[in-house]
């Protein structure tokens, strides 16, 4: 796979695809992370004096323009964040157009395209739109590891047309991740929040077989809980999962792989209500409640498997935490990685969303080895499929 640091760029017009896709509340960046991320490869595009316009997505407006979606209100953060002279910013894909820009750019300036989703042609990954797309460019960079799971035009399409090479990023995420899932670490545990079984199927399926301890918590827990025959009141739960959670455990039998689920908890009548918070045993949830979080006992079994581990891995919350006092389990935990010595001969990687806001909201970010910007990509990476977009990179000899 060809890559920023041993291909030569110099003076060319260079397309990256980066990930924009980050999390916004009232039109502020609440985590800039994805964008600091690109910093690297942007400067190293710069330094060779190319021009550089940057192709990206922003949630998912369905293929259609939506005003909510548009990439417009980034320009100000990345021209600050990238340290650059000017943003241009275009939303037409027109040869002509994107020229013209191409004309009247400085060095140290960046050209940003509006959201690529706003076209259907992306996500069906058509081949005529990567070739117009690519008309214009003499380089294609993929530095968008983070979206390289999906099968798209502006991810995929784009490398049968243009030399393709990686990022600093992007190569930086597959390194870490392999290191992870190839390290020879004695004991090995997976800690798995979040609120959908179905959505971590086969990531748990796939630990299961290199994992020696996993901790299940957050409202997935639930769904093992039920199928453990434990009353769990009007609590989130995937009742068309039951069969899956028992088979995932019975596996986990087979691997010797040690599943941990919640033994106490924390229950109120909805998310929202602070008033009728109960903390029970997992045998006495009540009828009209819900779990929420997981409780004390179960906080230090958590705690417990973790400190006689060699390696950590942790993706989703272990409770509502964006509700507090639902938050307890989570920051509980990240303060214990943070604060406890035993944690820096512990290697300890992160990723999702959730996950990484968590760990924000405890300020454990320095605490672990490494914290992935990827969501979805990453539990694709580690449930170990193939990612269309790194696939795409090395199948690529257009050079
Ligand atoms: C993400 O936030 O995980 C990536 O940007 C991919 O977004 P998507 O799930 O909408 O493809």
């Amino acid at each position: 796979m060809k890559t920023i640091n041993n291909y030569s760029l110099k003076n060319k017009n260079v397309l990256i695809r980066v990930d924009l896709n980050v999390p916004v509340i009232d039109g502020v960046v609440t985590d800039q992370s994805r964008i600091a991320s690109i910093k690297s490869t942007i400067n190293k595009v710069i330094q060779g004096n190319n021009k550089i316009f940057l192709l990206s997505h922003f949630g998912r407006p369905k293929g259609k323009y939506n005003k909510k979606y548009s990439l417009e209100f980034i320009c100000d953060v990345l021209k600050t964040k990238l340290k650059v002279n000017k943003i241009y910013f275009i939303n037409s894909l027109e040869a002509k157009d994107i020229q013209k820009i191409q004309k009247n750019m400085k060095h140290n300036d960046i050209c940003l395209f509006e959201n690529i989703r706003f076209y259907n042609e992306e996500e069906k990954n058509d081949l005529n739109f990567s070739k117009n797309l690519s008309k214009c460019f003499d380089v294609f960079i993929n530095e968008a590891f983070s979206a390289s799971h999906r099968k798209h035009s502006s991810i995929v399409g784009i490398t049968k047309f243009l030399p393709s090479i990686a990022g600093d990023n992007l190569i930086d995420e597959i390194k870490n991740l392999n290191f992870f899932l190839d390290t020879s670490a004695e004991i090995k545990t997976a800690v798995i929040g979040g609120s959908k079984i179905s959505t971590k199927i086969e990531l748990i399926d796939n630990l299961i077989k290199y994992f020696d301890n996993i901790s299940i918590a957050g409202a997935m827990a639930n769904t093992f809980l039920l199928a453990k025959g434990y009353r769990i009141g009007n609590s989130i739960v995937e009742r068309n999962h039951i069969d899956t959670a028992n088979n995932i455990l019975s596996k986990a039998k087979k691997h010797n792989c040690n599943v941990f689920l919640p033994v106490d908890v924390v229950c109120a009548n909805n998310i929202n209500d602070k008033v009728n918070i109960n903390h029970c045993d997992i045998a006495n949830v009540l009828s009209d409640q819900m779990i929420l979080d997981i409780g004390d006992k179960t906080t230090k079994n958590i705690i417990n498997v973790l400190v006689n581990s060699n390696m950590v891995l942790w993706n989703g919350p272990l409770g509502a935490f964006e509700h507090k006092p639902f938050d307890h389990g989570t920051i509980e935990v990240l303060n214990v990685i943070k604060n406890n010595n035993i944690f820096s001969d512990i290697l300890t990687l992160a990723g999702g969303g959730d996950t990484i806001s968590a760990i924000k909201m405890a300020n454990a970010e320095r605490s672990f080895s490494y914290i992935s910007n990827a969501g979805g990509a990453f539990l694709e990476w580690l449930e170990g499929k193939e990612s269309p977009g790194v696939k795409a990179l090395r199948e690529n000899n257009l050079f």
